[in-house]
């Protein structure tokens, strides 16, 4: 997937995929249920203990790369559990010694952390996914986290969704994904003069592209 960070998104995909509904429908009737690898449940385990050593409001962040946005969260929410999630051990070994105490880095896979985190009945309330790979090209619709098995998870785990991307459409697709499951969601612009919260949103604002989010309330 490229998350080349400066470069525009191209597509030949302009509006959100004819098949996306098809896919939906498709994985809310069947249960999703590929085997959970056993480091991803390790991890798990490790930001379990973490939480329930003391209890506070979960803030989850998904796909948190090198983290800026959950240092970021932790310090305006001091009284909440921030847990950033990323699969790239290369990126999150990019932590830096400013990581407050209220923010759990872990690497996993999001397919099966959230599995886990809902299995356990994890009820963040909020979940950021900034700036995921867009997997712009029309064939890989599946690869996207909203067109997945794992999607229906996602969404039961609840909370104030945002999301962020440089590709307005897969927010779009996003937005349909959450309504289908009966969320509703918004999409604007993020404002230029607001202070970037992540690595990516910073290299993209660097280079003069438009940035949106989606927002979608909790219910
Ligand atoms: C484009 S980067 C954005 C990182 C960060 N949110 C930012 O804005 O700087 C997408 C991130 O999602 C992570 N990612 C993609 N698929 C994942 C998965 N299935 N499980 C965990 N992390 C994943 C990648 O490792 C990468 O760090």
């Amino acid at each position: 997937m490229g998350d080349s960070p400066s470069r525009q998104v191209t597509s030949t995909q302009t509006a959100p995929h004819d098949d996306l509904e098809r896919q939906l429908l498709r994985h809310a009737q069947t249960p999703f249920a590929k085997p959970i690898a056993a480091y991803n449940r390790e991890a798990f385990d490790v930001a379990a203990a973490r939480l329930e050593s003391i209890e506070r409001p979960l803030i989850l962040d998904s796909g948190c790369g090198t983290g800026d946005s959950s240092r970021l969260l932790a310090y305006h929410y001091p009284d909440h559990w921030v847990v950033g999630i990323d699969r790239s051990a290369d990126r999150l070994s990019r932590q830096r010694a400013d990581t407050p105490a209220n923010c759990l880095l872990i690497r996993a896979d999001l397919i099966d952390f959230w599995r886990l985190a809902h299995g356990h009945g994890w009820k963040p309330i909020q979940h950021h996914l900034l700036y995921p790979n867009p997997e712009p090209k029309p064939r890989h619709l599946k690869r996207r986290f909203h067109a997945h098995p794992v999607f229906p998870t996602f969404v039961a785990l609840g909370g104030r969704i945002e999301s962020r991307s440089n590709w307005r459409v897969y927010l779009e697709e996003l937005a349909q994904a959450l309504a289908f499951h009966g969320r509703a969601s918004r999409i604007e612009p993020i404002p230029a003069d607001e202070p970037p919260m992540t690595l990516f949103e910073r290299k993209y604002r660097a280079s003069g592209q438009p940035l949106w989010r989606l927002i979608s309330d909790a219910l």
